[in-house]
């Protein structure tokens, strides 16, 4: 009888063990997966800077009757493709870079519901079901509404993929509370203990067969046709959730439908941040006299031919040591460094630390394609850093100097 008993102990053990083993090796492999990723995204962040620089710059110059308008116009607009489908790559890598603000997930929420009954259409229902007075948890506005979105138009095609009679078509979205215990963690790979509050997304669509579940967070992995979905809905959500330390779960049956839940951390801070409203934008100029520090050619090209035609007087350096050798020669007299982060030879914070020992008060705007440790905690961008990210368009650097300038 006692023998029995210690063989059943022991056999769990290891199925337990080897569960364990298996989601660390899908972590990992999620892991190196978005190291390439973000990389890549990195380099092409760089290059889309410039393309989309130029074709903006070229449409500022040609009239828009003419054909050449149009083309151009293509261009930019294929270019702006690109840079969203880099903005999904680099949220999976956890390389967005994000302004966390204390919010109300509900209030999120319920502000998003115009937008998704658009995507999702009328025949299609709705439920909310939003824990009354919920923690507040620090989130970046835009995630959120990535998440939400990418998890009901998941949703919206599940159900009309499924062919359904009697069964209303339904995603509910669902908001609740959760302390995380020890014991939770057993079965929960991935979490962490303490508050959490919970964000589940439920539909009654076509469900999926486990081979298809334990690949849908990898990048470029999709079921759709092309040009239906790039598979890269859920690999942005994973990397967002694990981004602000939070986990991720899916639950679904074939032929029934799916459910994803997210666990997000309680924020320590409780005072919710108002969000603002974009304003109109619009390229406003200057006289300053502004150093750019840039590694990459074309992206550096492009950016001082953008800002002396706005009637600032630009020097141009690759790295920060011939910055630096610039300054010392004899160069004081600047209104802003403007300078990339990560560049051969001398990056852009050290410079930064140089320059300002040189130049007391320097104002100093920093550019990067993706986060950096120097500047940047895991995405979260320190507090009265100024920071431009790339690529940037002309409307968005002229906007970002007049502030830094304006500021004390
Ligand atoms: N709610 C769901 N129900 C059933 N299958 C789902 C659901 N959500 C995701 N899937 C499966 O996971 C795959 C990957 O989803 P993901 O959102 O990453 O990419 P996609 O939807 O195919 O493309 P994209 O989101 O880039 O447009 C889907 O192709 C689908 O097979
Ligand atoms: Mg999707």
């Amino acid at each position: 009888m006692e023998k029995q008993l210690l063989i059943q102990v022991i056999l769990r053990d290891i199925t337990e063990q080897k569960k364990l083993q298996e989601r660390l090796a899908v972590t990992q492999k999620m892991e190196s997966i978005g190291e390439l990723v973000g990389g890549i995204a990195h380099d092409f962040n760089n290059i889309l800077t410039a393309i989309n620089g130029y074709a903006e710059m070229a449409l500022q110059k040609i009239k828009s009757d003419k054909w050449e308008y149009k083309i151009v116009n293509n261009i930019l607009r294929s270019g702006k493709q690109a840079v969203d489908l880099v903005q999904k790559l680099l949220g999976f890598s956890r390389k967005q870079i994000i302004k966390p603000k204390v919010i109300d997930i509900n209030k999120a929420i319920r502000e998003l519901n115009d937008m998704l009954v658009r995507l999702i259409g009328e025949d299609i229902e709705i439920e909310y079901f939003l824990k009354e007075g919920i923690k507040p948890i620090k989130a970046d506005h835009m995630q959120i509404e990535q998440i939400i979105i990418n998890l009901c138009i998941n949703s919206r095609d599940a159900i009309n993929q499924k062919t359904h009679k009697a069964s209303r078509k339904k995603i509910i979205v669902e908001t609740n509370e959760i302390m995380i215990s020890e014991e939770f963690l057993k079965s929960h790979f991935g979490s962490a203990t303490g508050k959490h509050i919970i964000i589940s997304v439920s539909d009654n669509g076509a469900g999926m067969k486990s081979e298809i579940k334990e690949r849908i967070f990898e990048p470029f992995f999709t079921t759709k046709s092309f040009g239906k979905g790039t598979g890269l809905g859920l690999s942005t959500v994973y990397g967002i959730v694990k981004q602000n330390k939070g986990s991720i779960y899916v639950y679904s049956e074939d032929g029934e439908g799916t459910t994803v839940k997210i666990y997000w951390p309680v924020s320590r801070e409780k005072k919710i941040v108002e969000t603002v409203t974009s304003e109109v934008e619009q390229v406003i100029g200057g006289n300053e006299t502004i150093l750019f520090v840039e590694d990459d050619e074309a992206v550096r090209e492009f950016s001082v031919a953008t800002l002396k035609e706005l009637g600032y007087k630009v020097y141009e350096v690759s790295n920060g040591l011939e910055a630096v050798g610039m300054i010392k020669s004899g160069l004081k007299d600047i209104d802003l460094l403007i300078t990339d982060i990560i560049m051969p030879k001398m990056g852009g914070k050290e410079l930064e630390g140089i320059a300002r020992e040189l130049i007391p008060g320097l104002k100093v705007l920093f550019a990067s394609g993706y986060t950096d440790n120097y500047i940047v905690h895991s995405g979260v961008l320190e507090e009265g850093v100024n920071f431009i990210q790339k690529p940037f368009s002309i409307q968005a650097i002229t906007k970002k100097i007049r502030e830094v300038i304006s500021k004390d």
